[in-house]
C-alpha cells in the first residue's frame, strides 16, 4: 500500500491555498463571442483575449479548415514539422513587426522562455519590470542570469541598476502590461538600454495588433529600438502561437540554440493558414475602432460609478478590489448577475492587491457594457467596495 506521508504535502498545500483565498477552480466555459456560457449560465464575457473578435471570422475559420489536411506534422521544426504555411506566416510577422525576421513558437509562453533563455547566460544580467508575466519570469530564471528587478515602469531605477552593471545586459518588460493594462514607457526604456548597450526585450502580447501605426503593437508606436519581439497570436490577432520578431542572426542563433523550439512539435499547418488569414483582417483597423470606443465608454461608466481602475490605458482594464477573498466573492457574485470577470489574485499580482480584470473586445455592443456596469454597480453596493 501507498504510504500516505509520501504525499501530505499535497494535501497541506491545498489546504494553505484554500485558507488564504488562493485556491483555484476552473469553471467549464463556451464561448459564444462577447458572450459565454459558464458553468451553463449565459453570461457577458469579459475575460476574453480575443481582442479584435478574429477567432471567430469566417475567413478565418474558411482558411483554417480548407488547411486542414491533417491535424498536425508530428514533429518538431528541425526535423519534419517545417510546413511552408509556417514559413509564410514568419514572412508575414516580420513584415508586420518591421523586422528582418521571425520565428514561430508552438505558444507566446515558449516563444518567451526560447528567446530569453537562448540569448542570456549566467554571466547575463537581466533588468526585468517587477510586473512583467509569469512567462517572462520563468523565462529570466531558466536562463540562470542574474536577475535586477526594476520598479514598475520606474526608467530612474532602471537607470540607477544598468549604470552599475559591466557585462551583457538585457532589458525586459511587456508592452501592454498584462494585468494592469497600462503601457510601459518603451521609448525611455529602449533609449538606457541604447546608452548601455543593453538588448531591449519586449513581450507585446497584449498591445501586438491593437496599437501602433498598421497596429504592428507598442514598440513602433513609441518609435522605439527594440531588439527582440515576443509575442502571442492567441490575443489580439485571434488564433494560436507564439513568436519572436528579431534580427536574422538572432533567429538562427534561436534555430540553432533554443530548446522550446528545437525540442517540441511545431504549430500545425491548418493554425498558420489562420493566422495568415487574420493578419490583414486585423490591419484594416476598423475592429481596432469598435475596441476603442468599447474601452472609452466603459472605462467612462465605471469611473462616474466611482471604482478605482488602475493606471489602464489599453482593452485591459483591473477594477482594484484589494482583500483576495473580497476579489472572490466578487467575481461570485458578478457571475450569478450573468457578467463573467475572473478575480485575479496573488501569486500573479501583489498580495492585497486583487482585481477583477476586465479586458474589452470589439465584439461588445453598448447593451453588453450596460449590463456588465450595471452589475457592477450592484454587486460593488453589496459588497461594500463602492
Ligand atoms: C504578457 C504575456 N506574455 C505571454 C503570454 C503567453 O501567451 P500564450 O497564451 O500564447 O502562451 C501571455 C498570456 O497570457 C501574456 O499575457
Amino acid at each position: 500500500m501507498a504510504s500516505k506521508h509520501k504525499t501530505a504535502f499535497v494535501g497541506e498545500r491545498l489546504d494553505s491555498l484554500e485558507k488564504n483565498d488562493l485556491y483555484r477552480r476552473m469553471r467549464t466555459v463556451v464561448v459564444k463571442g462577447p458572450t459565454a456560457m459558464v458553468d451553463g449560465k449565459e453570461t457577458i464575457h469579459l475575460c476574453s483575449n480575443d481582442y479584435l473578435g478574429l477567432s471567430r471570422n469566417r475567413q478565418v475559420i474558411k482558411k483554417a479548415v480548407e488547411a486542414l489536411h491533417e491535424v498536425s506534422q508530428c514533429s518538431s521544426r528541425l526535423i519534419a514539422g517545417n510546413h511552408p504555411k509556417i514559413m509564410k506566416l514568419e514572412g508575414l510577422l516580420a513584415d508586420h513587426r518591421r523586422t528582418e525576421s521571425a520565428l514561430v513558437y508552438p505558444t507566446g509562453y515558449s516563444a518567451n522562455l526560447g528567446a530569453v533563455t537562448a540569448i542570456a547566460h549566467k554571466n547575463s544580467t537581466i533588468f526585468s519590470d517587477e510586473l512583467n508575466h509569469a512567462s517572462i519570469i520563468d523565462a529570466c530564471r531558466l536562463s540562470g542570469a542574474t536577475i535586477q528587478v526594476f520598479r514598475h515602469n520606474d526608467t530612474n531605477h532602471l537607470h540607477e541598476l544598468i549604470h552599475q552593471t559591466k557585462g551583457c545586459k538585457i532589458v525586459i518588460t511587456e508592452g501592454i502590461f498584462s494585468m494592469d493594462g497600462d503601457t510601459a514607457r518603451l521609448q525611455e526604456i529602449s533609449t538606457i538600454a541604447k546608452e548601455n548597450d543593453a538588448i531591449t526585450v519586449v513581450d507585446d502580447a497584449h498591445g501586438d495588433f491593437i496599437f501602433g501605426p498598421g497596429f504592428s503593437g507598442v514598440p513602433a508606436e513609441f518609435k522605439a529600438d527594440v531588439d527582440i519581439h515576443i509575442s502571442s497570436m492567441s490575443k489580439g490577432l485571434g488564433c494560436f502561437g507564439g513568436y519572436v520578431a528579431t534580427a536574422e542572426p538572432v533567429s538562427e542563433l534561436l534555430i540553432n540554440t533554443s530548446r522550446q523550439f528545437i525540442y517540441t512539435s511545431a504549430l500545425p499547418g491548418h493554425l498558420c493558414s489562420a493566422a495568415i488569414a487574420a493578419i490583414p483582417l486585423a490591419k484594416r483597423g476598423n475592429l481596432q475602432k469598435k475596441l476603442y470606443r468599447n474601452i472609452g465608454y466603459f472605462t467612462n461608466a465605471m469611473k462616474k460609478l466611482g471604482f478605482v481602475l488602475g493606471g489602464s490605458s489599453s482593452q485591459i482594464i483591473p477594477v482594484m478590489i484589494g482583500p483576495e477573498k473580497l476579489a472572490v466573492e466578487f467575481s461570485k457574485e458578478l457571475l450569478r448577475q450573468g457578467v463573467f470577470v475572473q478575480a485575479i489574485r496573488y501569486p500573479t499580482v501583489r498580495k492585497g492587491s486583487a482585481r477583477l480584470r476586465v479586458s474589452l473586445t470589439a465584439m461588445h455592443v453598448q447593451k453588453h457594457l450596460d449590463a456588465a456596469a450595471g452589475a457592477f454597480e450592484k454587486v460593488g453596493r453589496k459588497t461594500g467596495v463602492l
